[in-house]
């Protein structure tokens, strides 16, 4: 049986799930507390986001943590984000790794500094040989530097002589960009009220299906991820086809 389809009654779960954690900044000025009280606070809810799909064996978990254009955000905000970014790296990367967990950051990682770097490098050797949860996190990611550095590579090859121009296709290109060799996300949840998918997985996201909710970053709890997980189950997904198409080879 297709792991994204299930028996009756039982949840359809997604093989992937892809995250936009917004809010953290408003859940700290609601309190009267600076902003990266929201983004410390942040981090409860993105350990309880990997147990709980650790849990219900999803086998993948994309979390946006930094994109490209949050280096616009004041100067004093974004060290507090890259400490607190290496701090996190170095305090739960040995309790993901008791986890089974495999870590693997996502993004045009030639922007951090060298310490942040090595730490990235370290954490991913130690859990590359886990069979658990594979969680990603975005890290001075965009969705538009994937495609471009996608679609550089594949120049290369074509100047190389290894691949024809008319070897650039989607598929070709597929190949390359960020989560290649995950699950395509199926579910992509945007915490914080906003209805954008701003410059997170652009070429990933076709025909994921999005939920939005007001809820805070740091109030995404376990019960917020089943109500998004519960939502997801009731979608029909048709990827072009008609409804009665997709319902009558679910009955196959
Ligand atoms: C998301 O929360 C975390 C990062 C972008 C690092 P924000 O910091 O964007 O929180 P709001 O949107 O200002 O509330
Ligand atoms: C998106 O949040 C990026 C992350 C969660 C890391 P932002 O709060 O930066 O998004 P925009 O720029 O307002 O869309
Ligand atoms: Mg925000």
């Amino acid at each position: 049986m297709p792991a994204n389809k299930a028996k009756n009654n039982e949840m359809r779960l997604p093989r992937h799930v892809a995250i936009i954690m917004d809010g953290n900044g408003r859940w700290a000025e609601k309190r009267f507390l600076p902003r990266v009280a929201g983004h410390k606070a942040g981090v409860d809810s993105v350990r309880a986001a990997v147990t709980i799909c650790g849990e219900l064996g999803i086998e993948a978990l994309t979390l946006f943590a930094f994109s490209s254009e949050n280096w616009a955000r004041p100067a004093e905000e974004v060290s507090l984000l890259m400490e607190l970014f290496l701090s996190a790296l170095e305090k739960e990367v040995k309790k993901l790794h008791k986890a089974n967990v495999r870590l693997r950051i996502i993004g045009d990682l030639s922007r951090f500094n060298a310490k942040l770097r090595s730490r990235i490098a370290d954490a991913e050797a130690l859990t590359a040989g886990n069979t658990g949860l594979r969680l990603f996190i975005a890290a001075n990611y965009g969705g538009q530097w994937d495609i471009a550095q996608a679609a550089r590579r594949l120049a290369a090859r074509v100047q190389q002589g290894e691949l024809a121009l008319e070897g650039i296709t989607p598929e070709a290109l597929e190949a390359e960009v960020c989560l290649a060799d995950a699950p395509k996300p199926d579910l992509f949840i945007r915490t914080g009220g906003e209805h954008r998918i701003s410059n997170f997985l652009l070429w990933q996201l076709a025909y994921t299906e999005l939920y939005f909710t007001d809820t805070l970053w740091p109030d995404f709890d376990a019960e917020q991820f089943k109500k998004a997980l519960a939502d997801f189950s009731r979608r029909e997904r048709r990827f072009g086809k008609t409804g009665a198409q997709v319902r009558s080879e679910d009955k196959a």
